[in-house]
């Protein structure tokens, strides 16, 4: 037994990796064609995929929501661990992505549980009714991920998840001077989650550090 964590190595992410469900090659082709049609390749692990569908399945979740379709991996990864009559809601503001998922989320074995919706992630967020859904993702812009949140935490259900991608700020947060302009937004967001007394929440690292939140109806004790 240890009181504290081991430290992870790139040696330890490449040895769980090899030993977790693998991606199919259904998924493989998605990335190809996405890489090809210059879609950026920034779509979550194979590993942070699994970690996903077993939260979803121990939360048995029905109604997801997303923020950040991309080319449609994570939507279709989440859908695949909904029961039959489950959903995935994505969202995405940029067409031509929006456009490549649906292609390919129609091809794919989860094409009922899927629906794209078109634009702003607040404004489609906040369309949708309190308590709607057993799940969230957040993976799209991370200056809004404070009010996404927000959100979040009016849409999810009491004892739902709430994941956020990038904890870790693309690798660069403990930079001084990080280059990537999204990491001071996610630094604000890691403060912020931090301070949210109804999420018993972690950060995991895996991935780019992915957040996971369980909503309670009081205070964590
Ligand atoms: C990191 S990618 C999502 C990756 C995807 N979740 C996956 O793992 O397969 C972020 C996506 O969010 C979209 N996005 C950025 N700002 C957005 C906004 N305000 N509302 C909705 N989508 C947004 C981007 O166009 C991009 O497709």
């Amino acid at each position: 037994m240890s009181e504290q964590s081991s430290s992870v190595t790139r040696e330890h992410f490449a040895y769980l990796a090899a030993r977790t469900t693998q991606e199919d090659d259904f998924l493989r082709e998605l990335k190809d064609a996405a890489r090809s049609e210059g879609i950026p390749s920034i779509w979550i692990a194979p590993e942070q995929a699994a970690l996903m569908q077993i939260l979803l399945r121990l939360a048995m979740a029905r109604e997801v929501v997303e923020v950040g379709t991309l080319a449609g991996y994570s939507a279709i990864c989440m859908a695949r661990a909904l029961p039959p009559g489950g959903r995935v809601h994505t969202i995405e503001i940029v067409p031509a992505h929006a456009d490549f998922a649906e292609k390919w989320i129609a091809r794919s074995d989860v094409s009922e549980r899927i629906t794209v919706h078109r634009g702003k992630g607040n404004e489609v967020l906040a369309r949708f009714a309190e308590n709607s859904f057993d799940a969230a993702f957040l993976d799209a812009d991370k200056k809004s991920y404070i009010d996404y949140l927000s959100q979040c935490l009016r849409l999810v259900r009491n004892g739902g998840l709430i994941m956020a991608d990038n904890a870790f700020a693309f690798g660069q947060l403990f930079d001084d001077q990080p280059t990537d302009p999204e990491a001071p937004a996610i630094r604000a967001f890691n403060d912020h989650m931090a301070t949210i007394e109804t999420l018993q929440r972690i950060i995991v690292p895996i991935g780019d550090g992915l957040w996971i939140g369980v909503k309670l109806n009081r205070a964590f004790a």
